[in-house]
């Protein structure tokens, strides 16, 4: 048995966990319910989060996850910035020791203004200010100016394979 465990706070991941699941005939659940799961018969358990200022969100939780749960987790990761995005390479390089080995994937999702609370909305216009102040930072602004959104099923692809791969 496979299970996603999503933590999403605009929706965004918790779409493409929707879509995985659907491709994998798997359940999907929140962070929030993983509590109440007995997850012992659980072969695969795809935990689904979030970048936030340069960092995974939940990354303390899902090391956690890892010690309780060896060989069975894979950490998927969505964000703003294009997959190939130095700060991505940057972020795997920077994974703490014990969950180096773990299978680790990295989703463009996009950015969605109207789901975001007002602490996220004002960190996001901070950063939209600095960077229009910033000479040579045109191109950056403009890619988070407004919301967008690149979800799509071929992204998962890599994900799906090693599912399959695993069993
Ligand atoms: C406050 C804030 C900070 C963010 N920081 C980053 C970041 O450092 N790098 C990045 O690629 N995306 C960043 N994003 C974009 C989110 O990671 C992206 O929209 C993600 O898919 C949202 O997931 P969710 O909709 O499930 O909450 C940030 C978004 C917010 C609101």
């Amino acid at each position: 048995m496979t299970i996603i465990v999503y933590f999403s706070k605009t929706g965004l991941t918790k779409r493409y966990a929707a879509l995985l699941a659907g491709i994998l005939h798997c359940r999907f659940i929140s962070l929030d319910e993983l509590g109440d799961q007995n997850l012992h018969d659980c072969k695969n358990l795809i935990f689904m989060t979030r970048l936030k200022a340069g960092k995974i969100e939940k990354l303390g939780l899902f090391r956690k996850i890892v010690k309780k749960f060896p060989g069975r987790s894979i950490l998927v990761v969505t964000g703003a910035s294009p997959a190939d995005a130095p700060t991505v390479s940057a972020l795997w390089k920077s994974l703490p020791l014990d969950i180096e080995h773990v299978p680790h994937f990295y989703l463009q999702a996009g950015l969605n203004y109207e789901g975001m609370d007002r602490v996220e909305r004002a960190m996001m216009n901070t950063l939209k200010f600095t960077l229009l102040l910033r000479p040579g930072h045109q191109e950056q602004y403009d890619q988070i100016a407004n919301s967008f959104d690149t979800i799509s099923e071929d992204k998962l692809q890599p994900i799906v394979d090693l599912i399959k791969e695993k069993s």
